[in-house]
């Protein structure tokens, strides 16, 4: 046995290995797809006449955006994210992966400091630890945590937060936490991933709805969501997307993004501002779920978005449960310390505009039998 199988049977012992799953369960509280966008048949028929028109050009950029990889086609998509969030200038990355690492890597160098909520997202850390700069975490979502942190910190402060955080789907209070960073003078970056496509006018984000534009350095939304594809662009002054592509190493040595990529972005955006009924069918089902979570034998957590969590400590217990609503055909997942605090293991359930009051009746009965189970075992 090397010692990287070693690593894992490590990992399976303590119940912490990571498999891919499988796909024949039928009712979807697990996907990221809110607003049926990937699935969604008319959007896949415009994508395939977007990319008709370009068809006589090449599939692929063919090289980095800086050598041969721009196009009239991407830029055209970058101006039409732009004007949509209205803001100077948007700038495209690979994922929202990529957008985060390459943005936090190079804002912020050793005589500055992040200070970033601590729920905040894998790809933040990994670009914040990328940077030279000191890293402070404030606790989650507390604005007076936040304000005695940035109170001490001397020079140049970013704060970095999510508008729904992706475990917890919970809401930042961000004109609060905007007004904090005005006041002590730091910068604001907002990952926007579980918010474009379902907050805001037309989709646009919570930075849009709260009208904080001028006041957020840069915001990041990410096309892979409630927008249904792949990718992630950063948007804010012209300045920024000038520095980004002199100084973002995850946008300057990777190829840029392929005719369908941008076609399917292009296209996603054009059906954001008619998607007003699928935000509102999205939201139905977020209340209807939010009435259920009263009469739940489970402790939930108070979300009123689309991510809920349902919290069953202890990462054997949790994966257990997630395996039995996938044996009944519920499509959700086990959330597992470390990923989250020990005690605050959790079944994450996405809900999505398509599914059906049946479909959360169902889920709740068959969580009402998983807990009737566990007090069985315990007693
Ligand atoms: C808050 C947040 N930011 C960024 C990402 C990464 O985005 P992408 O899947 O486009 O790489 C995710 C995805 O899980 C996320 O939840």
């Amino acid at each position: 046995m090397n010692k990287y199988q070693a690593r894992l049977l490590d990992r399976a012992s303590k119940n912490l290995l990571r498999q891919l799953p499988k796909f024949d369960w039928q009712t979807d509280f697990y996907s990221n797809d809110y607003l049926g966008f990937a699935r969604n048949k008319g959007l896949i028929e415009q994508i395939k006449a977007e990319s008709q028109q370009y068809a006589n050009q090449q599939i692929g950029a063919t090289g980095s955006r800086l050598l041969s990889g721009n196009n009239r086609y991407v830029e055209k998509v970058e101006t039409a994210i732009a004007t949509f969030h209205q803001v100077p200038a948007a700038l495209l990355f690979n994922s929202g992966f990529a957008a985060n690492v390459g943005l936090l890597s190079c804002i912020a160098d050793k005589e500055d400091t992040l200070i970033m909520d601590e729920l905040i997202h894998a790809s933040l850390i990994d670009g914040a630890r990328l940077s030279k700069a000191k890293r402070v975490r404030f606790k989650h979502n507390d604005l007076g945590d936040l304000a005695q942190k940035l109170a001490t910190i001397e020079g140049n402060k970013i704060v970095v937060v999510e508008s729904i955080y992706s475990m917890d789907g919970d809401i930042c209070p961000l004109k609060e936490v905007a007004d904090v960073c005005k006041k002590y003078q730091a910068q604001l970056i907002v990952d926007e991933a579980h918010g474009i496509g379902v907050l805001g006018d037309n989709g646009a984000g919570l930075v849009s709805q709260l009208g904080l534009n001028q006041e957020v350095m840069a915001t990041v939304v990410t096309f892979g969501k409630a927008m249904g594809g792949h990718g992630a662009a950063i948007l804010g002054p012209q300045w920024l997307k000038d520095y980004l592509v002199n100084f973002s190493r995850s946008f300057i040595f990777t190829t840029g993004p392929s005719l369908h990529q941008l076609a399917t972005i292009f296209c996603s955006y054009q059906l954001l501002p008619q998607a007003n009924q699928a935000r509102q069918q999205l939201q139905t089902i977020i209340n209807y779920l939010d009435t259920k979570k009263k009469e739940s034998p489970f402790t939930w957590l108070p979300s009123k978005t689309q991510i809920q969590a349902v919290l069953i400590p202890g990462n054997e217990f949790v994966m257990q449960a997630a395996e039995q609503l996938q044996a009944n055909g519920i499509a959700a997942m086990g959330i597992r310390y470390p990923s989250v605090a020990k005690g605050a293991e959790r079944i994450r359930i996405c809900l999505h505009a398509y599914n059906t009051v049946e479909e959360v009746d169902y889920l709740m009965e068959q969580l009402a039998l998983i807990a009737k189970q566990e007090l069985a075992l315990v007693g």
